[in-house]
């Protein structure tokens, strides 16, 4: 199985996806890392991540950790994109500062989309709607691919270290490929890890995004190893071991490593020059976390390297479309757009397929089914506001007290005046739109 960010299907067995990517679950021990966890993650819609520690590391220790995420702008936003500027929204709350790429690169070279046509429809409907939903311009920060010189040329140095087997193995890029289009994976992994480059140095990264993404992690965390000058791992007899990886300035890179062992307290360590190794003799999982980011610092201060931290990622689930498969930008009827007219979104909602009987009477009797139900979903990700209410839909469309009109007909009011208030929302912020979206 391979995931093609940028093909059509609909991921829909999320348990498999973990179990054959190596995506951890994302539960109750991840989400309370945070003060006010977001409905999108009790309710399971976060379903996986990786390296989430790090973060959670961050977030109770009072350390800086940043959200990074981006968006090809390649259509107006529907409610399925709504759900990852909502999480990213909580986490600025949370006290992380937000990079937000908008993806012109991408959009141009995946997509054959004119420059301003991806501009316009990056600050229209990305940039615009999420200031509109709340994201405060402070500590945020929109950027331009195509105008951020300090991405492109880190994508450049990032594929001195990528071979195209790699990304053929990955993508399934072929022979006729363009090269625009095998250059947005080293693009991307340059946005996912320019931040530690700017002068708050390495430090945990949030890459919030859906599970067709997880190939781009996966590089990208990769890329950030190779560029490691020192690593640490677990030693096969107990302990963990951190490696100098050049084979030049070994001895100075081992003494850097003791003197950051010593700055964080271990006492017992053991230099193997002939290995490039020093070893701590206790140590788990958490410390290794914690030295790794010690090391990254110290390598970025004191010794030349980039010093980058793997990044953390979070996945979350896609919404059913409306008509019951994907739900797609592409396909106005699977989706309702933030920002169309409302008597348009009233008739695909009511349109919409459900989880329902074929008659009143048989629903009455047997009940429906809200996990199969797109309606329910709408519910879900965004209209039942508190979790009681969401628990009252379910239980209702299952016993059969609740048939689909009149659900989709309190669903239909919710919506509406949800996109009122959107509307009104974005008037007032729309002279925000230039300000947070950097020059370069
Ligand atoms: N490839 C992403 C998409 O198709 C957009 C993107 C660009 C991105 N750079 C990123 C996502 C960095 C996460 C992190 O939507
Ligand atoms: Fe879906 Fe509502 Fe019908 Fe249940 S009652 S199947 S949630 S539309």
């Amino acid at each position: 199985m391979q995931i093609d960010p940028w093909g059509s299907s609909a991921y829909q067995d999320y348990a498999r996806l973990r179990t054959e990517f190596g995506i951890a679950p994302f539960g109750q021990p991840e989400w309370s890392a945070f003060r006010d966890p977001h409905p999108l993650f009790r309710r399971n819609v976060v379903f996986g991540h990786r390296d989430f520690e790090r973060v959670a590391d961050a977030v109770k220790g009072h350390d800086p950790w940043s959200v990074m995420t981006g968006f090809m702008p390649s259509g107006d936003l529907h409610l399925g994109h709504k759900m990852v500027l909502e999480q990213v929204i909580a986490h600025q709350r949370e006290g992380a500062d937000l990079h937000l790429a908008l993806a012109d690169f991408e959009a141009m070279a995946a997509r054959g989309f004119t420059a301003e046509k991806a501009h316009r429809i990056a600050l229209d409907q990305y940039v615009h709607n999420a200031l509109a939903l709340g994201l405060q311009p402070e500590r945020a920060e929109f950027y331009f691919q195509t105008r951020r010189t300090r991405v492109q040329a880190l994508a450049h140095r990032f594929a001195e270290k990528v071979n195209w087997s790699q990304l053929a193995a990955l993508y399934g890029f072929t022979g006729s490929t363009s090269m625009a289009h095998a250059l947005a994976p080293l693009i991307q992994a340059a946005d996912i890890l320019h931040p530690q480059t700017d002068a708050e140095g390495p430090r945990p990264i949030l890459v919030p995004v859906g599970v067709d993404q997880d190939p781009h992690i996966r590089l990208t965390r990769d890329i950030a190893s190779d560029w490691r000058l020192l690593s640490v791992q677990e030693h096969k007899e107990g302990g963990l071991a951190i490696y100098v990886k050049p084979d030049e300035g070994v001895k100075a890179l081992l003494d850097l490593a003791e003197s950051v062992l010593r700055d964080l307290g271990y006492g017992e360590t053991k230099r193997n020059e002939g290995y490039k190794e020093v070893r701590v003799r206790a140590g788990g999982k958490n410390d290794l976390r914690r030295i790794d980011l010690a090391l990254a610092r110290a390598e970025a201060k004191s010794a030349g390297g980039l010093g980058l931290v793997r990044p953390s990622a979070t996945f979350h689930r896609f919404q059913t479309g409306l008509t019951g498969g994907k739900m797609s930008s592409s396909k106005p009827e699977t989706s309702i757009y933030l920002t169309e007219d409302p008597k348009t979104a009233e008739k695909k909602l009511k349109a919409s397929v459900t989880g329902g009987k074929q008659t009143a009477e048989e629903q009455r009797r047997l009940g429906a089914e809200p996990d199969k139900c797109p309606v329910y979903e709408l519910y879900l990700y965004h209209l039942a506001k508190d979790d009681s209410h969401l628990a009252e839909v379910h239980d209702t469309c299952k016993s059969g007290a609740r048939l689909c009109g009149g659900c989709k007909g309190e669903a239909a009011t919710l919506l509406l005046s949800w996109m009122k208030a959107h509307k009104e929302k974005r008037d007032q912020v729309a002279h925000l739109v230039p300000s947070i979206v950097s020059a370069n």
